[in-house]
């Protein structure tokens, strides 16, 4: 089968047949399906949450999340394809890494068998490359070059995306991603798994300057993160508040003061990554993004634009593995081989298409 080298009209700038392709997201515990249109954009998309499975284990169970996805994959498949007209797509984009290698089979399996019954292309997307591209589905995306913060359950990066495919990470987390913090510090104060919406939740009514906690790495060298000791201090708090009898009174003062501790090291770090590359664009994506705290405190300290996704791209969806799919279409390959990494360096990425192919503007 060829290699296919397509652009597109609305959404790579050039002209080109239409192509229309299906995206599958099962990385972690979300089944997603979206089908993108290189002409017209995102024609039908959907969600299905395992969040009430995993719950009462407290955090994602990887056996469970991959029957749940078999389970769940191919009745959203012909729900998407019949929303989006039953058209038969062009090509299938699957989430390939980094991810849990068995939750990321099953969109592999799916994705190949159907391009083989269809006689279609392959694309496999780098999950994280898929939250950089949230944003680029909304009516006002970013121009290039933009630093971006994916903030999420698995992941705190800055990267440097000079243009598709060409990114520099910058700055990672050197033990807990910030979602993972925000979950962890959840449970300790008694909230339901996924931790970030109700402990964003319960800070609403608390005071952020009660607690004097740490803001981990901000003076040191470089653009680390680093959220372990910060989640130490939150529970020698609560330690205290318990055997005083108080956490009950205390719990949304200790969110609060959680939170603000996050987000102030986060937009910190981000400015001083944001000075180095002199960006003007800043685009957030990722779970925690959809931290309303986050956006308007970086909103106000940042002198550029900053970008997000809209709230239900910035977690877990197929429709940003189905734009990039679309974006690297020229990298398609024939059915065959299903590609399931657990991790998988951004930087090894590379470049799809042409120098003057810009997304955004
Ligand atoms: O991107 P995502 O859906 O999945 C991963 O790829 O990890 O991110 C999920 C993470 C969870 O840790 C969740 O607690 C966090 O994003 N999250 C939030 C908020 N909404 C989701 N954290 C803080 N504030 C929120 N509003
Ligand atoms: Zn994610």
């Amino acid at each position: 089968m060829p290699i296919l080298l397509y652009g597109t009209q609305g959404f790579l700038g050039y002209d080109a047949p239409p192509m229309r392709i299906l995206g599958l997201e099962t990385s972690c515990d979300e089944t997603g399906v979206a089908v993108f249109d290189t002409d017209a954009g995102l024609l039908a998309h959907a969600l299905h949450s395992q969040v009430d499975l995993h719950a009462v284990y407290g955090g994602v169970v990887p056996e469970i999340a991959s029957r749940d996805h078999i389970r769940m994959l191919l009745p959203l498949v012909d729900r998407v394809l019949e929303a989006a007209d039953g058209g038969r797509p062009d090509a299938v984009a699957y989430t390939a890494g980094p991810g849990l290698v068995g939750a990321l089979m099953v969109a592999g399996g799916l994705a190949n068998g159907l391009a083989l019954a269809w006689s279609c292309p392959v694309i496999a997307v780098h999950h994280m490359e898929g939250h950089l591209m949230a944003p680029m589905l909304e009516e006002e995306p970013p121009a290039m070059p933009f630093l971006a913060l994916l903030v999420s359950g698995g992941h705190s990066l800055l990267v440097s995306v000079c243009k598709f495919g060409d990114y520099e990470v910058l700055g990672t987390t050197l033990d807990d991603a910030a979602g993972e913090a925000f979950d962890k510090t959840a449970k300790l104060l008694g909230l339901p798994y996924p931790g970030g919406p109700a402990l964003a939740e319960l800070a609403e009514s608390g005071d952020p300057a009660s607690y004097a906690l740490p803001r981990p790495m901000i003076r040191r060298p470089g653009f680390d993160l680093s959220f372990s000791g910060l989640k130490t201090a939150v529970m020698l708090k609560v330690k205290e508040a318990a055997a005083s009898g108080r956490l009950e009174q205390e719990r949304a003062n200790i969110a609060a003061s959680f939170q603000a501790a996050v987000v102030d090291t986060l937009v910190t770090r981000t400015l001083q990554a944001a000075e180095s590359v002199q960006a003007q664009r800043i685009v957030v994506a990722g779970g925690v993004g959809a931290n309303l705290s986050l956006r308007e405190n970086l909103r106000h300290r940042f002198a550029g634009d900053v970008y997000y996704p809209r709230i239900e791209f910035c977690t877990d969806n197929a429709a940003m593995i189905a734009a990039v799919g679309a974006i690297r279409l020229s990298q398609a390959e024939p059915a065959g081989e299903i590609s399931a990494r657990a991790r998988w360096s951004l930087e090894t990425l590379t470049t799809p298409l042409a120098d003057n192919i810009e997304l955004g503007n």
